[in-house]
């Protein structure tokens, strides 16, 4: 039957009315998981209609010309484009120093800071701290005092120590503690963590 007024027919306006609510009855049962991977999807064409920036970095003495997505951290450049995997990523939240590097030779969590806002700086990780087959003596210290039990935390722990060092903040056994403090252990190996720090603070060798 057709509306004389509107010049609509019934059939047709019950018909759109059932395909709107169809739609709306589809989306409101739509699993959560989909609809985040949908929203996942298109934040990754956003993102990779960004353009990447051309940056330059020191990394344990190697100059690396990169080109890098700005969204990108500086730990998951080392990790995933440089592949320099010895520092780890543990809560990636700036909460449990794992993934501690030194820039300029100053200790942060490489999990907090975008690889594009260190363009031009030295850094230095891990696997820059020998020399060839030469232990870093913090390195060595670790492995003398068992500063490690399953060892995920050890590469923050070992930069953040001899940071700890430089920083004139490894005087005594408390200031270790609290210095250290944003570096977390789970296997709770802190008291050999200490006694490691404080031979290489006591030994005065230049770290
Ligand atoms: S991974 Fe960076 S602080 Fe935990
Ligand atoms: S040695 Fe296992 S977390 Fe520290």
């Amino acid at each position: 039957m057709c509306n004389e007024n509107d010049g609509k027919c019934h059939n047709e306006s019950r018909r759109d009315f059932l395909k709107v609510s169809g739609i709306l009855t589809a989306l409101a049962i739509t699993p959560a998981s989909v609809v985040k991977a949908a929203e996942e999807n298109w934040d990754e064409g956003i993102a990779s209609a960004i353009e990447k920036m051309p940056i330059k970095l020191e990394v344990n003495g190697v100059v690396h010309s990169l080109s890098v997505e700005p969204r990108v951290t500086l730990l998951d450049l080392l990790r995933e484009q440089l592949h320099l995997t010895g520092s780890k990523k543990g809560c990636d939240l700036g909460q449990c120093g794992a993934c501690t590097v030194h820039v300029d030779g100053k200790r942060i969590n490489s999990c907090l800071t975008l690889a594009v806002m260190q363009n031009g700086k030295k850094i230095t990780t891990i696997e820059g701290l020998a020399k060839g087959d030469e232990l870093h003596p913090m390195q060595a210290a670790f492995i003398k005092h068992d500063g490690f039990q399953c060892g995920y935390c050890t590469p923050g722990q070992i930069m953040s120590a001899v940071a700890c060092i430089k920083e004139g903040h490894a005087n005594t056994e408390a200031e270790i503690r609290e210095y250290m403090s944003g570096n977390i252990c789970r296997c709770g190996a802190y008291s050999n963590i200490v006694a490691a720090i404080k031979e290489v603070k006591e030994g005065g060798k230049s770290i």
